[in-house]
Protein backbone atom coordinates (compact mmCIF):
# COMPACT_ATOMS: atom_id res chain seq x y z
CA UNK A 1 0.00 0.00 0.00
CA UNK A 2 0.93 3.09 -1.18
CA UNK A 3 1.59 5.96 2.01
CA UNK A 4 0.37 9.32 1.75
CA UNK A 5 2.92 10.79 4.03
CA UNK A 6 5.03 13.33 2.77
CA UNK A 7 8.75 12.45 3.33
CA UNK A 8 10.77 15.62 3.47
CA UNK A 9 14.33 15.82 2.65
CA UNK A 10 16.87 17.43 3.96
CA UNK A 11 17.96 19.47 1.08
CA UNK A 12 14.49 20.49 0.84
CA UNK A 13 13.62 21.66 4.20
CA UNK A 14 16.55 22.04 5.83
CA UNK A 15 15.46 24.14 8.82
CA UNK A 16 12.63 21.96 9.85
CA UNK A 17 14.58 18.79 10.01
CA UNK A 18 17.66 20.48 12.19
CA UNK A 19 14.16 21.69 14.59
CA UNK A 20 12.88 18.19 14.45
CA UNK A 21 16.18 16.67 15.17
CA UNK A 22 17.03 18.71 17.99
CA UNK A 23 13.33 18.35 19.42
CA UNK A 24 13.71 14.86 19.51
CA UNK A 25 16.74 14.73 21.48
CA UNK A 26 16.64 15.32 24.95
CA UNK A 27 18.39 18.65 25.66
CA UNK A 28 18.53 19.76 29.75
CA UNK A 29 17.99 23.35 28.60
CA UNK A 30 19.20 25.77 31.91
CA UNK A 31 18.21 28.74 29.01
CA UNK A 32 14.65 30.29 28.53
CA UNK A 33 11.71 27.81 28.88
CA UNK A 34 11.49 25.30 25.41
CA UNK A 35 7.57 24.72 24.97
CA UNK A 36 8.90 21.15 24.24
CA UNK A 37 9.49 20.81 28.00
CA UNK A 38 6.14 20.29 28.78
CA UNK A 39 5.41 16.40 28.36
CA UNK A 40 8.73 15.82 30.58
CA UNK A 41 7.70 17.95 33.82
CA UNK A 42 8.07 16.30 37.16
CA UNK A 43 4.28 17.72 37.87
CA UNK A 44 2.14 18.12 35.14
CA UNK A 45 0.70 14.85 33.58
CA UNK A 46 2.88 13.37 30.35
CA UNK A 47 2.03 14.58 27.03
CA UNK A 48 4.10 14.54 23.77
CA UNK A 49 3.56 17.95 21.78
CA UNK A 50 7.14 18.31 20.08
CA UNK A 51 5.51 16.78 16.88
CA UNK A 52 3.09 20.08 16.66
CA UNK A 53 5.03 22.05 17.88
CA UNK A 54 8.31 22.76 16.68
CA UNK A 55 10.10 24.96 19.29
CA UNK A 56 13.19 24.46 21.11
CA UNK A 57 14.35 27.68 22.14
CA UNK A 58 17.70 26.56 21.53
CA UNK A 59 19.50 29.11 19.37
CA UNK A 60 22.72 30.05 17.27
CA UNK A 61 25.55 26.64 17.40
CA UNK A 62 23.11 24.03 18.11
CA UNK A 63 20.39 25.53 15.43
CA UNK A 64 21.03 28.92 13.71
CA UNK A 65 21.36 32.74 14.40
CA UNK A 66 18.14 34.37 13.35
CA UNK A 67 19.37 37.48 12.86
CA UNK A 68 22.33 36.96 11.20
CA UNK A 69 21.93 33.58 9.92
CA UNK A 70 25.14 31.23 8.26
CA UNK A 71 22.95 27.89 8.57
CA UNK A 72 19.41 26.27 8.19
CA UNK A 73 17.86 29.56 8.51
CA UNK A 74 20.28 30.96 5.56
CA UNK A 75 19.87 27.90 3.49
CA UNK A 76 16.02 27.89 3.82
CA UNK A 77 15.97 31.29 3.03
CA UNK A 78 18.05 31.06 0.07
CA UNK A 79 15.85 28.64 -1.17
CA UNK A 80 12.76 30.91 -0.66
CA UNK A 81 15.06 33.82 -2.62
CA UNK A 82 15.34 31.57 -5.75
CA UNK A 83 11.53 31.20 -5.60
CA UNK A 84 10.71 34.72 -6.06
CA UNK A 85 13.16 35.64 -7.92
CA UNK A 86 14.77 37.85 -5.59
CA UNK A 87 18.43 38.45 -4.66
CA UNK A 88 18.19 37.96 -0.74
CA UNK A 89 14.31 37.25 1.10
CA UNK A 90 14.14 36.78 4.80
CA UNK A 91 12.33 35.41 7.52
CA UNK A 92 9.82 37.24 9.71
CA UNK A 93 7.92 35.95 12.61
CA UNK A 94 5.97 38.84 13.32
CA UNK A 95 3.57 39.48 10.84
CA UNK A 96 3.79 41.57 7.69
CA UNK A 97 3.46 44.80 10.11
CA UNK A 98 6.64 44.09 11.48
CA UNK A 99 8.18 43.35 8.42
CA UNK A 100 7.28 46.74 6.73
CA UNK A 101 8.89 48.68 9.69
CA UNK A 102 11.97 46.31 9.24
CA UNK A 103 12.10 47.05 5.19
CA UNK A 104 11.47 50.66 5.81
CA UNK A 105 13.97 51.27 8.81
CA UNK A 106 16.02 49.41 6.40
CA UNK A 107 15.96 51.73 3.00
CA UNK A 108 15.69 55.03 5.45
CA UNK A 109 17.92 57.38 6.37
CA UNK A 110 18.05 60.64 8.52
CA UNK A 111 15.15 63.38 7.25
CA UNK A 112 14.08 61.80 4.17
CA UNK A 113 11.34 62.72 2.08
CA UNK A 114 9.07 59.81 1.59
CA UNK A 115 6.09 59.45 -0.67
CA UNK A 116 3.46 57.32 0.37
CA UNK A 117 0.59 55.49 -1.26
CA UNK A 118 -2.46 56.68 1.03
CA UNK A 119 -3.84 53.12 0.72
CA UNK A 120 -0.65 51.78 1.83
CA UNK A 121 -1.26 49.38 5.76
CA UNK A 122 -1.14 51.66 8.93
CA UNK A 123 2.11 49.94 10.30
CA UNK A 124 3.83 52.03 6.74
CA UNK A 125 2.12 55.03 7.94
CA UNK A 126 2.72 54.70 11.82
CA UNK A 127 6.56 53.24 11.42
CA UNK A 128 7.26 56.55 9.21
CA UNK A 129 5.73 58.69 11.45
CA UNK A 130 7.91 57.20 14.10
CA UNK A 131 11.19 57.74 12.21
CA UNK A 132 10.00 61.56 11.97
CA UNK A 133 10.31 61.81 8.32
CA UNK A 134 9.07 64.13 5.71
CA UNK A 135 6.29 62.28 4.33
CA UNK A 136 3.97 63.32 1.14
CA UNK A 137 1.07 61.47 0.07
CA UNK A 138 -0.30 59.91 -2.70
CA UNK A 139 -3.39 60.49 -2.35
CA UNK A 140 -5.83 57.75 -5.30
CA UNK A 141 -7.42 59.84 -8.34
CA UNK A 142 -9.34 56.92 -9.82
CA UNK A 143 -12.51 55.97 -8.15
CA UNK A 144 -15.12 53.16 -9.14
CA UNK A 145 -18.19 51.73 -7.46
CA UNK A 146 -20.03 53.94 -5.81
CA UNK A 147 -16.39 55.32 -4.60
CA UNK A 148 -15.52 52.05 -2.38
CA UNK A 149 -12.28 51.49 -4.81
CA UNK A 150 -9.68 53.83 -5.30
CA UNK A 151 -6.63 53.38 -7.26
CA UNK A 152 -3.59 56.31 -8.44
CA UNK A 153 -2.91 56.52 -12.34
CA UNK A 154 0.29 56.78 -13.41
CA UNK A 155 0.52 60.03 -14.57
CA UNK A 156 -0.49 61.34 -11.42
CA UNK A 157 2.70 59.15 -9.21
CA UNK A 158 4.87 60.58 -12.04
CA UNK A 159 3.87 64.14 -11.59
CA UNK A 160 3.97 64.06 -7.90
CA UNK A 161 7.70 62.86 -7.79
CA UNK A 162 9.21 64.98 -10.88
CA UNK A 163 7.28 68.34 -9.11
CA UNK A 164 8.97 67.43 -5.69
CA UNK A 165 12.47 67.00 -7.88
CA UNK A 166 11.44 70.97 -9.39
CA UNK A 167 11.29 71.65 -5.82
CA UNK A 168 14.57 70.99 -4.94
CA UNK A 169 14.88 67.49 -3.46
CA UNK A 170 12.82 64.21 -4.85
CA UNK A 171 11.65 61.26 -3.05
CA UNK A 172 14.57 59.02 -1.34
CA UNK A 173 12.13 56.31 -1.26
CA UNK A 174 8.89 55.64 -2.30
CA UNK A 175 6.23 53.53 -0.80
CA UNK A 176 3.66 51.65 -2.40
CA UNK A 177 0.97 49.02 -1.79
CA UNK A 178 0.99 47.03 -4.89
CA UNK A 179 -2.11 45.06 -4.04
CA UNK A 180 -5.62 45.45 -2.52
CA UNK A 181 -7.72 42.67 -0.17
CA UNK A 182 -10.21 43.27 -3.18
CA UNK A 183 -7.92 42.09 -5.88
CA UNK A 184 -6.45 45.40 -8.09
CA UNK A 185 -2.95 44.24 -8.76
CA UNK A 186 -0.71 47.19 -9.80
CA UNK A 187 2.17 46.29 -12.63
CA UNK A 188 5.05 46.96 -10.09
CA UNK A 189 7.64 46.22 -13.21
CA UNK A 190 5.93 48.45 -15.86
CA UNK A 191 5.23 51.50 -12.89
CA UNK A 192 9.23 51.32 -11.74
CA UNK A 193 10.28 51.57 -15.23
CA UNK A 194 7.65 54.58 -15.92
CA UNK A 195 8.74 56.59 -12.91
CA UNK A 196 12.63 55.52 -14.21
CA UNK A 197 12.62 56.79 -17.43
CA UNK A 198 10.46 59.91 -17.12
CA UNK A 199 13.42 60.86 -15.30
CA UNK A 200 12.29 60.42 -11.74
CA UNK A 201 15.60 60.45 -9.46
CA UNK A 202 14.34 58.17 -6.46
CA UNK A 203 16.16 55.06 -6.39
CA UNK A 204 14.44 53.27 -3.24
CA UNK A 205 11.31 51.92 -3.47
CA UNK A 206 9.40 49.66 -0.80
CA UNK A 207 6.33 47.59 -2.42
CA UNK A 208 4.07 46.12 0.33
CA UNK A 209 2.71 42.88 -1.75
CA UNK A 210 1.19 41.28 1.81
CA UNK A 211 -1.66 39.85 -0.49
CA UNK A 212 0.22 39.02 -3.38
CA UNK A 213 2.66 36.18 -2.37
CA UNK A 214 0.66 33.70 -4.50
CA UNK A 215 1.10 36.29 -8.00
CA UNK A 216 4.92 34.30 -8.07
CA UNK A 217 3.12 31.32 -9.44
CA UNK A 218 0.24 32.19 -11.60
CA UNK A 219 1.48 32.83 -15.49
CA UNK A 220 -1.24 35.71 -15.80
CA UNK A 221 -0.61 37.44 -12.69
CA UNK A 222 3.85 37.23 -11.94
CA UNK A 223 4.56 39.97 -14.09
CA UNK A 224 3.22 42.18 -12.11
CA UNK A 225 5.37 41.09 -9.19
CA UNK A 226 8.02 43.59 -7.43
CA UNK A 227 11.00 40.92 -7.93
CA UNK A 228 10.50 40.63 -11.74
CA UNK A 229 12.55 43.07 -12.41
CA UNK A 230 15.61 41.71 -13.57
CA UNK A 231 15.62 44.13 -16.45
CA UNK A 232 15.56 47.05 -15.24
CA UNK A 233 17.98 46.23 -11.97
CA UNK A 234 20.47 45.63 -15.18
CA UNK A 235 19.16 49.26 -16.77
CA UNK A 236 19.43 51.13 -13.46
CA UNK A 237 22.29 49.16 -10.93
CA UNK A 238 21.63 51.96 -8.23
CA UNK A 239 18.19 50.67 -7.58
CA UNK A 240 17.08 49.48 -4.08
CA UNK A 241 13.73 47.40 -4.15
CA UNK A 242 12.13 45.59 -0.77
CA UNK A 243 8.69 43.80 -1.20
CA UNK A 244 6.99 42.09 1.76
CA UNK A 245 4.60 39.37 2.03
CA UNK A 246 2.05 37.94 4.42
CA UNK A 247 2.67 34.28 3.55
CA UNK A 248 0.03 33.59 6.21
CA UNK A 249 -2.39 35.31 3.91
CA UNK A 250 -1.89 33.17 0.69
CA UNK A 251 0.58 29.76 1.35
CA UNK A 252 -0.25 27.48 4.13
CA UNK A 253 1.97 29.20 6.99
CA UNK A 254 1.62 30.04 10.81
CA UNK A 255 -0.19 33.72 11.30
CA UNK A 256 2.78 35.98 11.62
CA UNK A 257 4.79 34.21 8.49
CA UNK A 258 6.31 37.03 6.87
CA UNK A 259 8.62 37.34 3.94
CA UNK A 260 10.82 40.49 3.05
CA UNK A 261 12.40 40.01 -0.61
CA UNK A 262 14.73 42.41 -2.16
CA UNK A 263 16.79 43.18 -5.20
CA UNK A 264 19.60 45.59 -6.08
CA UNK A 265 22.78 47.11 -4.50
CA UNK A 266 25.00 44.64 -3.20
CA UNK A 267 25.15 46.22 0.89
CA UNK A 268 20.76 45.60 0.82
CA UNK A 269 20.65 42.37 2.55
CA UNK A 270 23.21 43.78 4.98
CA UNK A 271 20.86 46.27 5.79
CA UNK A 272 18.18 44.10 5.90
CA UNK A 273 19.61 42.00 8.98
CA UNK A 274 20.61 45.28 10.91
CA UNK A 275 17.22 46.78 10.40
CA UNK A 276 15.85 42.98 11.53
CA UNK A 277 18.75 42.76 14.44
CA UNK A 278 16.93 46.46 15.73
CA UNK A 279 13.24 45.94 14.87
CA UNK A 280 12.27 42.43 15.21
CA UNK A 281 11.29 40.73 18.69
CA UNK A 282 14.33 38.57 20.32
CA UNK A 283 12.48 35.43 20.54
CA UNK A 284 11.43 34.55 16.88
CA UNK A 285 8.65 32.03 16.95
CA UNK A 286 10.40 28.68 15.60
CA UNK A 287 6.89 27.11 14.26
CA UNK A 288 6.37 30.06 12.60
CA UNK A 289 9.96 29.67 10.92
CA UNK A 290 9.17 25.82 10.36
CA UNK A 291 5.83 26.89 8.65
CA UNK A 292 7.93 29.12 6.16
CA UNK A 293 10.31 26.42 5.35
CA UNK A 294 7.38 24.27 4.82
CA UNK A 295 5.77 26.63 2.41
CA UNK A 296 8.99 27.12 0.20
CA UNK A 297 9.27 23.25 -0.66
CA UNK A 298 5.45 23.24 -1.04
CA UNK A 299 4.97 26.19 -3.36
CA UNK A 300 8.53 24.66 -5.34
CA UNK A 301 6.61 21.39 -5.97
CA UNK A 302 3.24 22.65 -6.13
CA UNK A 303 2.80 26.48 -6.67
CA UNK A 304 2.61 26.68 -10.25
CA UNK A 305 -0.11 23.67 -9.86
CA UNK A 306 -2.11 25.22 -7.33
CA UNK A 307 -1.76 28.73 -8.63
CA UNK A 308 -3.39 27.21 -11.64
CA UNK A 309 -6.16 24.89 -9.97
CA UNK A 310 -7.33 28.21 -7.72
CA UNK A 311 -8.40 29.67 -11.16
CA UNK A 312 -10.28 26.68 -12.55
CA UNK A 313 -12.32 26.83 -9.32
CA UNK A 314 -12.97 30.10 -10.28
CA UNK A 315 -14.08 29.36 -13.88
CA UNK A 316 -16.23 26.14 -11.74
CA UNK A 317 -17.87 28.93 -9.44
CA UNK A 318 -18.47 31.45 -12.44
CA UNK A 319 -19.63 28.41 -15.35
CA UNK A 320 -22.10 27.25 -12.70
CA UNK A 321 -23.45 31.02 -12.08
CA UNK A 322 -23.83 31.38 -15.61
CA UNK A 323 -26.23 27.80 -15.92
CA UNK A 324 -27.42 27.04 -12.79
CA UNK A 325 -31.27 28.57 -12.92
CA UNK A 326 -31.17 29.31 -9.06
CA UNK A 327 -27.87 31.58 -9.67
CA UNK A 328 -29.52 33.30 -12.25
CA UNK A 329 -30.22 36.44 -10.81
CA UNK A 330 -25.99 36.75 -9.57
CA UNK A 331 -23.54 37.79 -12.11
CA UNK A 332 -19.52 38.04 -11.64
CA UNK A 333 -18.60 39.99 -14.20
CA UNK A 334 -16.21 43.08 -12.70
CA UNK A 335 -14.20 45.42 -14.00
CA UNK A 336 -12.68 48.72 -13.00
CA UNK A 337 -10.48 50.93 -13.74
CA UNK A 338 -10.19 49.95 -17.52
CA UNK A 339 -7.88 51.54 -20.03
CA UNK A 340 -5.62 51.75 -17.15
CA UNK A 341 -2.93 49.63 -18.03
CA UNK A 342 -1.19 49.67 -15.00
CA UNK A 343 -3.77 48.03 -13.01
CA UNK A 344 -5.16 43.81 -13.26
CA UNK A 345 -7.16 41.97 -11.47
CA UNK A 346 -6.33 39.43 -9.52
CA UNK A 347 -8.23 36.27 -11.13
CA UNK A 348 -8.09 34.27 -7.74
CA UNK A 349 -10.73 36.91 -6.19
CA UNK A 350 -14.47 37.65 -7.38
CA UNK A 351 -16.90 39.79 -6.81
CA UNK A 352 -20.59 38.38 -6.68
CA UNK A 353 -23.43 40.98 -7.36
CA UNK A 354 -25.56 39.90 -5.05
CA UNK A 355 -27.65 42.84 -5.51
CA UNK A 356 -30.97 40.68 -7.53
CA UNK A 357 -31.16 38.71 -4.24
CA UNK A 358 -30.65 40.94 -1.33
CA UNK A 359 -28.38 42.77 0.81
CA UNK A 360 -24.69 41.26 0.39
CA UNK A 361 -24.66 41.60 4.72
CA UNK A 362 -27.74 39.09 4.68
CA UNK A 363 -25.94 37.12 2.20
CA UNK A 364 -23.16 36.71 3.82
CA UNK A 365 -25.05 36.20 7.07
CA UNK A 366 -26.90 33.45 5.28
CA UNK A 367 -23.79 31.49 4.46
CA UNK A 368 -22.11 31.55 7.48
CA UNK A 369 -25.36 29.11 8.39
CA UNK A 370 -23.94 26.96 5.93
CA UNK A 371 -20.52 27.14 7.35
CA UNK A 372 -19.25 29.43 4.58
CA UNK A 373 -17.29 32.70 5.47
CA UNK A 374 -16.98 35.34 3.88
CA UNK A 375 -14.96 38.54 5.58
CA UNK A 376 -15.71 41.33 3.16
CA UNK A 377 -18.89 42.55 1.08
CA UNK A 378 -18.64 45.85 -1.20
CA UNK A 379 -21.69 47.75 -2.02
CA UNK A 380 -23.72 44.93 -3.89
CA UNK A 381 -21.21 42.36 -3.88
CA UNK A 382 -19.60 39.51 -2.04
CA UNK A 383 -16.03 39.27 -2.16
CA UNK A 384 -14.97 35.88 -2.08
CA UNK A 385 -10.72 34.99 -1.95
CA UNK A 386 -10.02 31.47 -4.12
CA UNK A 387 -6.64 31.39 -1.83
CA UNK A 388 -5.10 27.49 -2.29
CA UNK A 389 -7.03 26.38 0.85
CA UNK A 390 -10.28 26.39 -1.18
CA UNK A 391 -11.28 23.37 -2.52
CA UNK A 392 -13.71 21.70 -4.73
CA UNK A 393 -15.46 20.79 -1.78
CA UNK A 394 -15.54 24.05 -0.53
CA UNK A 395 -16.85 25.60 -4.04
CA UNK A 396 -19.78 22.97 -4.39
CA UNK A 397 -20.55 24.33 -0.84
CA UNK A 398 -20.67 27.69 -1.59
CA UNK A 399 -22.74 27.19 -5.06
CA UNK A 400 -25.21 24.94 -2.94
CA UNK A 401 -25.27 27.87 -0.82
CA UNK A 402 -26.30 30.38 -3.03
CA UNK A 403 -28.45 28.40 -4.81
CA UNK A 404 -30.64 27.47 -1.41
CA UNK A 405 -30.89 31.52 -1.31
CA UNK A 406 -31.75 32.06 -4.80
CA UNK A 407 -34.43 29.44 -5.05
CA UNK A 408 -36.06 30.98 -1.69
CA UNK A 409 -35.89 34.17 -4.15
CA UNK A 410 -37.26 32.42 -7.13
CA UNK A 411 -40.26 30.53 -5.00
CA UNK A 412 -41.77 34.26 -3.83
CA UNK A 413 -41.72 35.39 -6.97
CA UNK A 414 -44.56 37.34 -7.52
CA UNK A 415 -43.60 41.19 -6.74
CA UNK A 416 -44.83 43.58 -4.75
CA UNK A 417 -42.76 46.65 -5.88
CA UNK A 418 -42.03 48.04 -9.33
CA UNK A 419 -38.52 47.26 -10.72
CA UNK A 420 -37.08 50.19 -12.63
CA UNK A 421 -34.02 50.34 -14.88
CA UNK A 422 -32.65 53.31 -14.53
CA UNK A 423 -32.01 54.91 -17.25
CA UNK A 424 -34.23 54.97 -18.92
CA UNK A 425 -36.51 54.65 -15.71
CA UNK A 426 -39.43 52.41 -17.70
CA UNK A 427 -40.63 49.80 -15.32
CA UNK A 428 -39.97 46.47 -16.65
CA UNK A 429 -41.63 44.92 -13.69
CA UNK A 430 -44.97 46.05 -12.26
CA UNK A 431 -46.14 45.05 -8.69
CA UNK A 432 -48.44 41.72 -9.31
CA UNK A 433 -45.96 40.72 -12.22
CA UNK A 434 -44.35 37.21 -11.39
CA UNK A 435 -40.87 37.37 -11.78
CA UNK A 436 -39.93 34.68 -14.00
CA UNK A 437 -36.37 33.63 -15.58
CA UNK A 438 -36.82 35.43 -18.58
CA UNK A 439 -37.40 38.59 -16.33
CA UNK A 440 -34.42 38.06 -14.15
CA UNK A 441 -32.25 37.44 -17.29
CA UNK A 442 -33.53 40.99 -18.59
CA UNK A 443 -31.95 42.14 -14.86
CA UNK A 444 -29.18 40.82 -15.29
CA UNK A 445 -28.36 41.89 -19.14
CA UNK A 446 -29.37 45.79 -17.35
CA UNK A 447 -26.75 45.31 -14.79
CA UNK A 448 -24.40 44.18 -16.91
CA UNK A 449 -24.86 47.16 -19.20
CA UNK A 450 -24.57 49.48 -16.24
CA UNK A 451 -28.04 50.40 -15.53
CA UNK A 452 -29.45 51.25 -11.51
CA UNK A 453 -31.91 48.69 -10.95
CA UNK A 454 -34.32 50.26 -8.44
CA UNK A 455 -37.17 48.45 -6.62
CA UNK A 456 -39.60 50.67 -5.11
C1 LIG B 1 -1.51 45.54 2.66
C2 LIG B 1 -1.21 45.02 4.03
N1 LIG B 1 0.03 45.20 4.54
C3 LIG B 1 0.36 44.75 5.77
C4 LIG B 1 -0.56 44.08 6.55
C5 LIG B 1 -0.16 43.61 7.92
O1 LIG B 1 -0.02 42.22 7.92
P1 LIG B 1 0.00 41.38 9.26
O2 LIG B 1 -1.44 41.26 9.71
O3 LIG B 1 0.61 40.08 8.85
O4 LIG B 1 0.81 42.12 10.27
C6 LIG B 1 -1.85 43.86 6.08
C7 LIG B 1 -2.85 43.16 6.89
O5 LIG B 1 -3.91 42.79 6.50
C8 LIG B 1 -2.19 44.35 4.78
O6 LIG B 1 -3.42 44.18 4.26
Amino acid sequence: MQSNVIKLNREETPLINSLRTICQKKIYSFHALPISSFGHSDILPSRKIEDDCLEATITDEAFDNFFFPKGVIKESQVLTAKLYNADHSFYITGGTSVANQIAITALYDDKYNILIDKNCHQSVHFHSQSLRANVDYLCPDLVAEDGQLKAWSIDKLTRKALTKQLEGAGYDLIILSAQSYEGLIYDIPSVLLKLLQAGVSTRKFFIDEAWGSLNYFGEDTKTYTAMNIDNIVEAYPDLEVMCTHSAHKSLFCLRQASLIHCKGKDLLSHKIEVAKFRVHTTSPNYPILASLDLAQNCMRKYGNEVASYSRALVNMFKEAVNSEPELSLLHTEFEVFRGHQHIAYDPTKVMVNVRSLGDASEIKKELLKDNIFIKRTLNNHLLLNFHIGVNKEAVNALINGLKTIGNSNLKNCISNKFIIPYPPGVPIVFPGDEINSNITRKIRQCEENGLLIISA
